[in-house]
């Protein structure tokens, strides 16, 4: 127990490996900075074999932390070594916010709930979308799946190039999932308000294949949770057939909300001198 008359200054982690290229010490820097609380968070970079004893050093105090982040490729342990994974957790196998709560470690996901935070704030009115499609079925797919069935869109389509993998996560949550492969593409945009590409295609400056939007609703949104660069391949094509756009890098400030409000104390706001110094730090 800390004395709260002497001034506590909480230290938190992201931890991944490798983990230099992180924004995520960037933004947290700037929430404690503009709301003048003490604190820092830092990345901390853990090789897999040493995760474990990572964790138990959070669990006994030894570490300092009072929490952080998970990143690639420690989001799947680190729901399997937390002592209370919420539910959300739970159903994706993998967390990536955790915090000491009365000696326990707890791990919430916060990637579907910063995806959906996004859309509301640069897109209100999104989730009156009846049908959504979905490309990609990795982790991150996991998690906006998870979040759009939790915010009542009827009809998901997954659509991923080795279609098992998309079948399997069908499986996984439940009947308002639909599984296909990329050829079925054009069919299942067909009258659907949301689109969503969850895979690396167009990362970087990478070519992505060229995709014909006229199908989707005319007042679809696409969005892309790629954010380098910020508009990539398949938001510029979609904005020059018409539609409208989102962005990723909201999903990347979004999902670091709740575990700086857990750490830190207070809530943090996405503004847009955070997302202009992202921005210029890519
Ligand atoms: P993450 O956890 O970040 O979502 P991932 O698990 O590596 O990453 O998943 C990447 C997704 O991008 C997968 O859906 C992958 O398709 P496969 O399941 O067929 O591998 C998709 N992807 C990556 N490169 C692709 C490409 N060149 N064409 C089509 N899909 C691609």
């Amino acid at each position: 127990m800390h004395d709260s008359r002497e001034t506590f200054e909480p230290k938190a982690f992201v931890t991944g490996f490798p983990i230099k290229h992180s924004r995520s010490p960037l933004i947290h820097g700037y929430w404690l900075k503009t709301l003048g609380l003490p604190g820092s968070y830092c990345a901390h970079e853990v090789a897999p074999d040493d995760f474990a004893a990572f964790v138990d050093s959070l669990k006994n105090g030894e570490s300092g932390f009072v929490g952080g982040n998970a990143t690639i490729p420690h989001k799947e342990m680190a729901f399997r070594l937390a002592d209370d994974p919420d539910e959300l957790s739970e159903e994706l196998g993998a967390s990536n916010t955790l915090w000491m709560d009365n000696g326990r470690l707890k791990a919430t996901n916060t990637d579907g709930r910063g995806f959906t935070a996004n859309l509301d704030e640069r897109h209100s009115g999104w989730d009156g979308a009846e049908k959504a499609v979905v490309l990609g079925a990795g982790g991150a797919s996991r998690a906006i799946i998870q979040a759009l069935r939790d915010r009542g869109v009827k009809e998901i389509h997954l659509v991923n190039r080795t279609v098992e993998r998309a079948k399997e996560l069908a499986d996984r949550f439940g009947p308002k999932i639909h599984a296909h492969s990329m050829a079925a593409l054009p069919e299942v945009m067909s009258g659907a308000g949301l689109f969503v590409n969850t895979t690396s295609l167009g990362m970087d400056g990478e070519g992505a294949p060229w995709i014909d939007f006229s199908p989707l609703l005319s007042d679809a949104v696409v969005t892309d949770i790629v954010y380098v660069p910020l508009m990539t391949p398949f938001l510029v094509q979609a904005q020059q057939q018409g539609f409208a756009v989102v962005d990723g890098l909201g999903m990347l400030l979004h999902q670091a909300v709740p575990g700086f409000e857990k750490w830190f104390g207070h809530r943090p706001a996405v503004d847009e001198k955070l997302r202009a110094i992202l921005i210029e730090d890519m």
